[in-house]
């Protein structure tokens, strides 16, 4: 092997090559900040403030899919022009509100017909007419929601806690 410092030539010293540029040290994250998922500690302290979720084009009588902070919810306009955001499965039997009949005043379950309102409230029951004055009554079952609101140009979305809603997640 040739020596060069003792031949007198210049040595450049490199460095090891260690995947990383320029020889800093390898990037790293806090997991509690960049974690937004629901019962996060960031996810937690993100779901108490107002989120843009979509345009207000995006909020039409055609149920959309959209996924705010990891959660998959479905974002629609009722025919009276309110925004809604809802956790995607029916309170009765989990069918998928994506597939849902946009009405005058909510989102009707395609399966057995029941009506939610922009705020996860039972509105109609078809099959069983006596449900629905059982189940709008505060703490009893609804679908969770979101509050959603068209402010400034986007829909936004927000974290609520409706005595209506009940949290089937947990
Ligand atoms: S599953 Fe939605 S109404 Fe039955």
């Amino acid at each position: 092997m040739q020596d060069f410092a003792a031949s007198g030539k210049r040595v450049i010293p490199i460095q090891i090559d260690t995947g990383t540029a320029y020889g800093k040290p390898e990037p790293t994250s806090k997991l509690e900040l960049a974690q937004v998922g629901k019962g996060t500690p960031m996810g937690e302290l993100m779901r108490r403030y107002w989120h843009p979720i979509g345009m207000l084009a995006d909020a039409t009588e055609t149920p959309k899919k959209v996924r705010v902070l990891g959660e998959d919810l479905i974002l629609f306009r009722d025919k009276s022009g309110n925004p809604g955001l809802v956790y995607p499965h029916c309170a009765h039997r989990g069918a998928s509100l994506f597939y849902g009949k946009v009405e005058e005043k909510g989102i009707r379950c395609c399966y057995h017909g029941w009506l939610f309102d922009v705020k996860g409230i039972v509105l109609s029951s078809p099959a069983s007419p006596m449900a629905v004055k059982t189940w709008t009554k505060p703490g009893n079952l609804g679908i969770r929601c979101k509050n959603c609101t068209d402010s400034f140009g986007p829909t936004w979305g927000h974290r609520t806690r409706s005595p209506y809603c009940l949290d089937m997640n947990v």
